[in-house]
């Protein structure tokens, strides 16, 4: 009797055992719809995200949506109708998600939102956040520029290249910025354009304002750094020199900006990390063991100005 207990506990057990490691074994599977490949930094995040999946034994099925949210939307929808256990994305404006979102939410499939957050009233539609605090990186952005010219007189013309027109990094470092200089008279915003946060467009706007206000011009403030190395070269065909004739903030903190910082063409570079891959498959896998996730999960930044531009970027990963 006692043996034959014995025996059939073994069985339970090794049969509970099995039935668990063929669960663990089961691949979770991941749609991620990226916006699109228009800067340095999304380049990064992009390779961040499929280098973090491959190694976490993630199965990931990626999309780029080319900067156009029907197709982020389409992304999503595809995601939904091939049953992936997760959904993530980095929304490349901050409305018109909800439906998508609920039909997400109807399907029972947990979306985790990366890098940029949506603006919609029911929070529920996501079960985390994760990325970094873009109103504080337009802060970041004015407090270096005011020390830096605590001793200048006034005015400080400062120009302003915009990200993508609705997205949340352009909207909230642009509040963070203004938020800082607002009581500070002598810094004065005289022109302010989307460049859509690509270098092209960067320098085909930076020539324009410097068409129009020319040497009046005294700072640059560029929402990303592609913005920015695009502007570089619009103030040097200009016959002026970036980084003393105007000085350039920007943010991002990719390599291309160490460069033109250690180059004497930029002056600072606020950090935003793309690095989010490990930190996304950690929470997936998270979600996947019946955890609950941070709504908020904050990413770390620092703020580099070029005097240590050329001691950091041996370390810089992106
Ligand atoms: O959402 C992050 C922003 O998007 C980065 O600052 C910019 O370079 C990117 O395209």
């Amino acid at each position: 009797m006692n043996r034959l207990y014995v025996a059939s506990l073994a069985m339970i057990s090794a049969l509970a055992f099995t039935g668990s490691t063929a669960r663990a074994d089961k691949k979770i599977t991941l749609g991620f719809a990226q916006i699109g490949a228009e800067s340095e930094w999304r380049t990064a995040n992009t390779k961040s995200i499929k280098e973090a999946a491959e190694s976490s034994g993630i199965a990931l099925k990626f999309s780029d949506a080319q900067q156009k949210q029907e197709n982020q939307i389409k992304a999503i929808r595809s995601f939904i109708a091939q049953k992936v256990d997760v959904i993530a994305f980095s929304p490349v404006v901050e409305t018109g998600w909800e439906p998508v979102l609920k039909e997400a939410k109807a399907a029972k499939i947990p979306v985790i939102l990366t890098d940029r957050a949506v603006s919609a009233k029911d929070d529920s539609l996501w079960v985390a956040f994760m990325g970094s605090d873009f109103v504080e990186e337009g802060r970041r952005a004015a407090n270096w520029l005011v020390d830096k010219t605590k001793d200048a007189p006034g005015p400080i013309n400062i120009v302003e290249l915009q990200g993508t027109v609705g997205s949340a990094p352009a909207i909230d470092r642009k509040k963070g910025f203004e938020e800082i200089i607002k009581d500070k008279p002598k810094y004065k915003i005289i022109r302010s354009q989307t460049g859509d946060f690509t270098r092209a467009k960067g320098k085909e706007v930076m020539e324009a304002f410097l068409k129009a206000e020319g040497k009046k011009i005294n700072v640059l403030f560029a929402h990303n750094d592609d913005m920015a190395i695009g502007a570089i070269q619009a103030i040097e065909e200009a016959g002026m020199k970036p980084g003393k004739d105007i000085l350039i903030v920007s943010i991002d903190g990719v390599k291309g900006a160490f460069e033109a910082m250690m180059a004497g063409k930029l002056n600072v570079s606020v950090e935003c990390s793309p690095l989010l891959g490990p930190q996304l498959m950690a929470a997936v896998k998270d979600l996947m063991a019946g955890k609950t996730l941070p709504k908020r999960i904050v990413t770390k930044e620092g703020v580099f100005p070029m005097e240590v531009a050329a001691k950091e970027f041996p370390n810089r990963k992106y």
